[in-house]
């Protein structure tokens, strides 16, 4: 299964892509669920559906646009998923995460991975953007790791260390810039758990992941970043918090989709500004 789209199948899809633009991207941008405006922002954007590129995972989820678009984000050369496929959707983990070492072999140097998620740090609001400083990989505990597999060395090495999978210096970046848009107040920062969904969690579920660190839920992101590692590429991620994960036996909230995509509508700009304006300050070699 993993070695169906190893190497060859990610070179073949990068020369594809590469064929067919002159955009040159050292960062690659993946947009969460109703956070796609991002990609609206590229200048002379080359666009492909994802259905069109070949060995590219599809997502069947509403709000995700599909489209995988290349250009310039205030001059600099990006490439950014419009939407991603999840674990939920049925395809191998390796398959899903396959865009990330697509990324890699197009010559990026910097992800930058968004989602939504469920807030279960009691200080946090809805509308609050999470700086991700560490995760925790539920599906990996039981086994579902997208390095699963033969390791290909080409790629990285057989045991990638997470302890520093979030780039430090990429954290205060967006901190420092942060600040200086005036997002100080809803800019916080925590660890993600993933999950597999795609139901949303129970009570006991919530609290209990709140005990074990988490301070925000969701079910992406991780997989992609564990790929991303292991190939060498520096990592950021963000979560917009679209609703408080109910950890409350009292209260009437129930976890829902449409809630995610409107509260990423609201806020969607502002994270987009806060991303962008990160992308003009990142220093590649
Ligand atoms: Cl509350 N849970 C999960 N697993 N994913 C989410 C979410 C909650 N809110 C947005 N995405």
């Amino acid at each position: 299964m993993s070695s169906s789209y190893g190497y060859e199948d990610c070179k073949a899809t990068a020369d594809w892509l590469l064929a067919q633009t002159d955009v040159r991207p050292t960062v690659g941008i993946v947009c969460g669920s109703g956070l796609g405006g991002l990609a609206d922002m590229l200048k002379d954007p080359v666009a492909f559906n994802y259905k069109d590129i070949p060995n590219f995972p599809q997502s069947t989820v509403h709000g995700h646009a599909g489209r995988l678009v290349f250009g310039k984000l205030k001059g600099r050369p990006c490439v950014c998923m419009q939407g991603r496929s999840h674990l939920y959707e049925g395809l191998p983990i390796q398959r899903i995460t396959l865009p990330m070492r697509i990324f890699k072999l197009l010559g990026v140097e910097t992800v930058m991975l968004t989602n939504a998620a469920g807030g279960l740090n009691q200080d946090f609001k809805v509308g609050d953007i999470m700086i991700m400083k560490d995760h925790l990989n539920m599906p990996g505990f039981a086994g579902n790791n997208p390095l699963v597999g033969p390791n290909d060395e080409r790629f990285g090495v057989r045991f990638p260390c997470m302890s520093d999978a979030y780039d430090r210096e990429l954290q205060q970046l967006a901190m420092d810039v942060g600040q200086e848009l005036g997002y100080g107040d809803f800019l916080k920062e925590g660890v993600y758990c993933v999950l597999g969904g795609p139901s949303f969690e129970t009570i006991a579920e919530c609290r209990m992941l709140h005990k074990l660190g988490a301070d925000a839920v969701g079910m992406s992101t991780v997989h992609e970043v564990l790929v991303a590692r292991h190939c060498g590429m520096r990592v950021f991620a963000l979560s917009l918090i679209t609703n408080k994960a109910v950890a409350d036996y009292d209260s009437e909230e129930k976890a829902n989709h449409e809630e995610v995509l409107q509260i990423g509508k609201q806020r969607a700009e502002q994270l987009e500004r806060l991303v962008s304006t990160m992308v003009t300050r990142i220093e590649h070699n």
